[in-house]
């Protein structure tokens, strides 16, 4: 197996992130480490500057992003840990693939349509050009696995698409089709504050997501806030239709526990939900308490986090040469 994936630094790893992909992360580099495959983690920092990052700012969210993906478990010894900015070739692609991304499959893409939001005309063009990097980031490496929230789903099926088309369109077998790996229970952890929204890094409000690094008590403090309903825990899943809050807050229980919502409810059914975020709660600290304590460790240390993203730049960019070189061969680029 091939496996990469990529992670915006812009502010903190959050528990959709942690959830949804990261604990993922971890479990497949052990596996492919033991099957003698190649994994590359990487922070898209080249993607954050598709809207405007105080230069400053991003540097620092890079270094601790890094930091925070190795306390969570990303071992540099058995991953690839990198960030793009580091590995030109993942620029190089996106503009060689450029030429094969059609303007259709962009227009499409939901993620562009909720961050450009109503005055797409003043989007950047990064912003609309965004999947074509992802599909370099993936096709570079020639990826077999990426394990994402279900949020990306849509990226991937375009990085797909590009992959197809190039191939049949320079009569090649150059890129190979990327897999998106989606965990069940977690593919799409919601904010706390709205059960149609996804926790994430941009929403304004901090008591809406849960950040690695807030304290045992701020946890306990934004669960107890969570919105919910008045209603107890049904005995079975229906019992949560219409009521989004409820079921994330099961969704996050069934993750941390590796347990389906199902088994959640056949345990807890019948308890009202301050009784439930309260045993919640405790998990949640629990499992991320020790994050935090390595992420504190290893955040004092910024130079060897930067020793050891260019030790892995310099291994992606490695496994990136050849399939760079054949793209250009493929488009006829002298050179
Ligand atoms: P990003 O930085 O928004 O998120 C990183 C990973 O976390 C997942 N995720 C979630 N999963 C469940 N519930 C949530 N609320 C939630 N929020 C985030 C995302 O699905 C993702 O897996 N475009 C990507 C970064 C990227 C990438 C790539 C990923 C760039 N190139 C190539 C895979 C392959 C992004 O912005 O993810």
């Amino acid at each position: 197996m091939r496996i990469v994936s990529g992670i915006q630094p812009t502010g903190n790893l959050h528990l959709g992130n942690y959830l949804g992909a990261i604990r993922n992360w971890v479990r497949m580099q052990d596996e492919n480490a033991a099957a003698g495959g190649d994994t590359l983690f990487f922070l898209a920092d080249m993607h954050a500057i598709t809207v405007y990052n105080d230069p400053a700012t991003l540097t620092a969210n890079t270094r601790e992003m890094a930091a925070a993906l190795i306390a969570a478990g990303i071992d540099p010894a058995k991953a690839v840990l990198f960030n793009q900015a580091r590995v030109p070739a993942h620029a190089e692609l996106c503009w060689l693939l450029n030429g094969t991304a059609r303007i259709g499959w962009l227009n499409r893409m939901t993620q562009f349509k909720e961050k450009s939001g109503k005055n797409r005309e003043s989007a950047s063009v990064g912003l609309f050009a965004y999947p074509v990097l992802q599909a370099a980031d993936v096709l570079l490496y020639k990826a077999t696995h990426v394990p994402v929230g279900e949020d990306q789903k849509q990226h991937l099926e375009l990085a797909r698409d590009v992959a197809t088309k190039f191939n049949t369109d320079y009569g090649v077998e150059l890129f190979t089709l990327p897999e998106p790996i989606i965990p069940p229970a977690a593919a799409r952890i919601m904010s706390l504050r709205d059960g149609s929204a996804k926790m994430s890094k941009s929403d304004p409000s901090d008591m809406a997501r849960i950040n690695l690094t807030d304290d045992a008590d701020l946890i306990a403090q934004k669960v107890r806030k969570a919105k919910t309903d008045p209603e107890p825990l049904p005995e079975d899943i229906g019992g949560l239709d219409g009521r989004p809050e409820a079921r994330n807050l099961i969704g996050i229980y069934a993750a941390l526990t590796d347990a389906t919502p199902a088994a959640v409810l056949a345990e807890h059914a019948g308890k009202g939900f301050g009784q439930f975020k309260a045993i919640l709660a405790e998990r949640l600290i629990e499992t991320l308490a020790p994050i935090r304590a390595r992420f504190e460790t290893l955040k004092q240390d910024p130079a060897e986090i930067d020793r050891l993203l260019a030790v892995g730049a310099a291994r992606a960019a490695e496994l990136a040469a050849p399939t760079l070189a054949g793209t250009y061969a493929a488009l006829g680029l002298c050179r």
